[in-house]
């Protein structure tokens, strides 16, 4: 599977981290390049007993000779990158677009006040106002920064020249097709595109690159911010079903729902799904936790997966059954027809 696109089918904080960070190992993947919004996104990699909260750097920093690349769509923080660069241990490795724009303090300042902070609930990462500047083309571009120098390389092109020379990679996806500016609950959204096109174009590869498209969902559902969110339990209720999630990004609630077959069906039709992947197994049924092989699951959790192949029509390759890294039930081999 040469170009894999990862990407959420429901409001974001669905695994994609933890998914990417295995995918890398077990695919030996070349090249991992970040797609998405920018530091407003907190991916989760739990590897060798160290949890890593990664705002920026690509998940795939578990995988010691996977290139980490950051696309020209991202908007970059250099602070929080340069600082995950050291708690990874990834330096030398990391290549970011030189046309990624560039937060500044005064976008972060101008996202913790007013409609989007108030009204939206934004992640306050100054993602929404650096988006805006760069449609009016004033936004600056990681090409004019000092700090950055190191890291700048031509990232379509570093891509795109994997894929030609038929080597693993993998675009990392980021928030969720639900927080889309196009496809999501508008306006409680996200300030761009984050579907698996989106995702490419962040990239700088083209349709016909792809060749598997995974849309990843949770066990359950989960959102943080404003907006709709279809059958949203108590907070009381998602405790005692142990959904209760703080985020990543911001340290709010998570609100909670069952997994919705509605917006599910419809993100593998907006995404072009080829599988899908669903994580937190082990939420829903405790005695799967760590399982690696589908015959160790639970005959309950089996019917679960099941009914939601038949439901989307659509493999479930990937199982998360932990947060760890490896933690996961493969079953693209065994699907494969
Ligand atoms: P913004 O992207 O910071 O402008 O926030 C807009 C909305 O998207 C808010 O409801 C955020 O909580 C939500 N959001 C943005 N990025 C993520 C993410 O990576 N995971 C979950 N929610 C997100
Ligand atoms: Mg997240």
């Amino acid at each position: 599977m040469p170009c894999t696109v990862l990407v959420c089918g429901f409001f974001g904080d669905t695994g994609k981290g933890k998914m990417i960070s295995y995918l890398a190992i077990k695919d030996k993947t070349a090249v991992t390049a970040r797609a998405g919004v920018g530091p407003n996104a907190g991916h989760t990699v739990v590897f060798e007993g160290k949890t890593y909260k990664l705002r920026m750097l690509p998940s795939a920093f578990t995988s010691p000779n996977c290139r980490l690349l950051i696309g020209p769509g991202v908007l970059v923080n250099p602070e929080v990158l340069l600082q995950e660069i050291q708690v990874t241990g990834s330096q030398g490795r990391v290549g970011v677009d030189p046309q990624c724009a560039i937060i500044e303090a005064k976008h972060i300042e101008a996202d913790k006040k007013g409609y989007l902070a108030q009204k939206i609930k934004s992640t306050g990462s100054g993602s929404g106002p650096c988006n805006a500047d760069r449609v009016m083309r004033v936004a600056k571009l990681a090409r004019e920064f000092p700090d950055l120098q190191d890291f700048l390389v031509d990232v379509p092109l570093e891509v795109n020249t994997a894929i030609n020379e038929g080597k693993n990679v993998l675009v990392e996806g980021t928030q969720g097709t639900y927080l889309s500016l196009f496809h999501g609950t508008y306006p409680y959204v996200t300030s761009k595109d984050v579907c698996a096109s989106a995702a490419c174009s962040d990239v700088g590869i083209g349709p016909t690159s792809v060749d598997e498209v995974i849309v990843v969902f949770k066990a359950y559902n989960t959102r943080v911010g404003g907006g709709p969110l279809p059958g949203e339990l108590s907070w009381e209720e998602a405790e005692r079903r142990g959904w209760a999630e703080i985020a990543t990004v911001t340290g709010r609630k998570r609100r909670a729902a069952p997994f919705d077959f509605d917006l599910a069906r419809r993100a593998v039709m907006l995404n072009g799904a080829t599988q899908t992947a669903v994580t937190k197994i082990d939420v829903l049924f405790p005695e799967c936790k760590g399982a690696q092989s589908y015959s160790e699951l639970s005959r309950e959790a089996k019917a679960f997966i099941e009914n939601i192949e038949k439901e989307l029509k659509m493999p479930v390759t990937l199982l998360g059954t932990g947060p760890g890294t490896m933690e996961v039930v493969d079953r693209r081999e065994e699907l494969k027809s």
